[in-house]
C-alpha cells in the first residue's frame, strides 16, 4: 500500500525479483485493458482518467481471475489492491491469506515531485524518473528499447484527486490490517532514495 507516487511499483519490482514471485498490479492490468479496448478497459477508463477508483465489483472479479492463474501458485505481491474496505473483505472471504502488508509512507510534496518526473514502459510496468531513476538512453526502456510514456492520470489536478481518494478510501485499511489476525503490518518510511527504502522493506520482511 501507499499513496500515488509512494513507490509501490518501484519497490514491487525489487521484491518480486528477490522472492521469485509475480507482481499483481491492478493499475497496470487496468491500463493494459484500456489500451486493448476491451469491455473492462471501456468500463475503467473514465474512472481512471478522473482519478477515481474503479468500482469494487469490477476490481474484485479481475483479481479473482488473476489469482487463479498458475503463476500465482508460488505466491504473489499485490500492488494497488486492496484499496477499499470491501476489497479487503472480499480477499479475506475468498480465503486469501496475506503474510504481510507493507505500507510506504511519503511526504505529500515529495509524492507530487516523484509523479511529475515519472515515465513508464507500458508493456512491462517498469517505472523510471527523469532525475532520480533515468533510463540508460533518454526516452526508451532499458530492456526493450521501446518508448517510455507519461501516464494520462499524472496531470496535476488529477494527481490531487488521486491523493484525496487515497486518504479517504484506502488509508482506513491500515487500521483494518493492524487488527487483522495473522497479518504482519509494516509501516515503512518511504522518504529517501529507492535503495534506502528498499533496504527498510527488506529488513522489515527479514529478506
Ligand atoms: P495505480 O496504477 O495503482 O496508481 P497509484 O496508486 O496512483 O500509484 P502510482 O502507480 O501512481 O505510484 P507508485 O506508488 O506505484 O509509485 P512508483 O513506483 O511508480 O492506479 C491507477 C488507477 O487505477 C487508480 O487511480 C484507479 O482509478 C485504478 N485502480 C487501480 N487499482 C485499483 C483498485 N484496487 N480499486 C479501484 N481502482 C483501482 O514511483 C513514482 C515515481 O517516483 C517513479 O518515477 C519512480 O521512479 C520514482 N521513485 C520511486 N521511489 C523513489 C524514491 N525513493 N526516491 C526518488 N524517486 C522515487
Ligand atoms: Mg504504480
Amino acid at each position: 500500500m501507499g499513496a500515488p507516487g509512494a513507490g509501490k511499483g518501484t519497490q514491487a519490482q525489487a521484491l518480486t525479483r528477490r522472492l521469485g514471485i509475480v507482481q499483481v498490479s491492478t493499475g497496470d492490468m487496468l491500463r493494459s485493458a484500456v489500451q486493448s479496448g476491451s469491455e473492462l478497459g471501456r468500463k475503467a477508463q473514465s474512472f481512471m482518467r478522473n482519478g477515481e477508483l474503479v468500482p469494487d465489483d469490477v476490481i474484485i472479479a479481475l483479481i479473482e481471475q488473476r489469482l487463479a492463474r498458475e503463476d500465482c501458485r508460488k505466491g504473489f505481491l499485490l500492488d494497488g489492491f486492496p484499496r477499499t474496505l470491501p476489497q479487503a473483505r472480499a480477499l479475506d472471504s475468498a480465503g486469501v491469506a496475506l503474510s504481510a502488508v507493507v505500507t510506504i509512507e511519503v511526504a505529500p510534496g515529495e509524492l507530487v515531485r516523484r509523479i511529475s518526473g515519472r515515465r513508464t514502459h507500458p508493456a512491462s510496468g517498469r517505472v523510471y524518473h527523469l532525475d532520480d531513476a533515468p533510463p540508460q538512453t533518454p526516452g526508451v526502456d532499458d530492456d526493450t528499447g521501446e518508448p517510455l510514456v507519461q501516464r494520462e492520470d499524472d496531470r496535476e489536478e488529477i494527481v490531487r484527486r488521486r491523493l484525496k481518494v487515497y486518504g479517504e478510501q484506502t488509508l482506513p485499511l491500515v487500521a483494518f490490517y493492524r487488527q487483522q489476525p495473522g497479518v504482519a503490518l509494516h509501516q515503512i518510511d518511504g522518504n529517501g532514495t529507492v535503495e534506502e527504502v528498499r533496504g527498510r522493506i527488506f529488513s522489515a520482511l527479514r529478506l
